[in-house]
């Protein structure tokens, strides 16, 4: 059976491993979040991996506060870029595939069509940084696959649609960015098309693959209508009121622009990627349900 070790699997992406997994027969899954393996210290990955030996290693662990890493970015680069480098060594000397996550704020948001994997990542903010970071030391090391999302939200963890719906609780209007375009993306949809890879490439893949891919959901809009969607399908009848980013100020600056171009993993799987509305649909309809 191949086995498979998710880190940081108590997030929303790891959770939604979970979930799946319980659906999946032929993989055997292994979930640790920082009290289990904490992915900064290579002495215990190594030891963990000695007893726990794996096929494939999901790393979901990620600093993701994006305006707190404009504080603290010790705290940001450590994980997203020095335990990546990490976790790419370790994953060679095991003979493990990694897999990797990074994010659309690795580029500034200055093109007006979807970024593909060629553009060059011009991130404005620590955390893009940081990430971009981790990115770099993947290539040095030709290892992981690494596959940028944006926007994730999931019925696990905290995220935008969750605010939005608090938020549409407490008030009867509130204001959201307008002019910041990206593609929102269910978490359960990155698992899913994840787990796709492990399954069409098991018998393919081994550690010396590197590669960048993107994964979003279908179509794109601003926060603005993110927002107004997420209330009109939870049937809220709160006002969502467009403003500019300046009249919200931020601590780390976001780009204006950042819908990722989905062509290469749409042909390399074989998938059609589900329309970002089709899934918001489906994750307020379980959040909603939530005991
Ligand atoms: N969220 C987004 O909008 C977004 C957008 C684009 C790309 N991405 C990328 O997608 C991936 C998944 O994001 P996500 O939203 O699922 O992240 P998340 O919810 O913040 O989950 C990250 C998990 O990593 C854990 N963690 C922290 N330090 C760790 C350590 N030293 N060792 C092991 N685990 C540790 C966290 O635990 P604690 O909670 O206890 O810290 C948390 O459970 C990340 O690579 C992220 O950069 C996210």
């Amino acid at each position: 059976m191949t086995r498979v070790l998710v880190t940081g699997a108590y997030g929303q992406l790891g959770n939604e491993f979970k979930r799946l997994s319980g659906t999946i027969r032929d993989l055997e899954f292994i979930f640790t979040d920082v009290n289990e393996l904490n992915i900064t210290i290579e002495d215990e990955l190594d030891k963990f991996l000695e007893k726990h030996p794996v096929r494939f290693l999901i790393n979901c662990a990620a600093y993701t506060a994006v305006d707190r890493a404009e504080d603290e970015p010790d705290v940001a680069y450590l994980l997203n870029a020095d335990a990546v480098n990490i976790l790419g060594r370790i994953c060679i000397k095991k003979n493990i595939q990694l897999i990797h996550f990074s994010t659309d704020f690795v580029f500034d948001g200055t093109l007006r069509k979807p970024y593909t994997e060629t553009d060059v990542p011009k991130p404005l903010s620590v955390y893009g940084k940081s990430k971009h970071s981790g990115e770099i030391n993947l290539k040095k090391l030709k290892t992981g696959i690494i596959i940028r999302t944006s926007w994730l939200y999931s019925s696990f963890g905290n995220n935008f649609v969750k605010t939005i719906l608090r938020l549409a609780r407490e008030k009867e209007e509130i204001r959201v960015v307008d002019d910041q375009i990206g593609s929102p993306t269910w978490a359960a949809d990155l698992a899913e098309v994840t787990v796709k890879i492990l399954r069409q490439h098991k018998d393919t893949l081994n550690q010396l693959n590197w590669g960048v891919c993107h994964y979003s959901n279908d179509g794109e809009c601003s926060w603005y209508n993110f927002a107004e969607e997420i209330v009109r399908l939870a049937g809220l009848k709160t006002r969502i009121k467009p403003i500019g980013t300046s009249e919200y100020p931020a601590k780390a600056i976001r780009p204006q622009y950042s819908v990722l171009n989905t062509s290469l993993i749409k042909n390399w799987l074989g998938i059609e990627i589900p329309k970002w509305k089709d899934s918001l649909k489906k994750c307020i309809y379980e959040i909603l349900n939530q005991k």
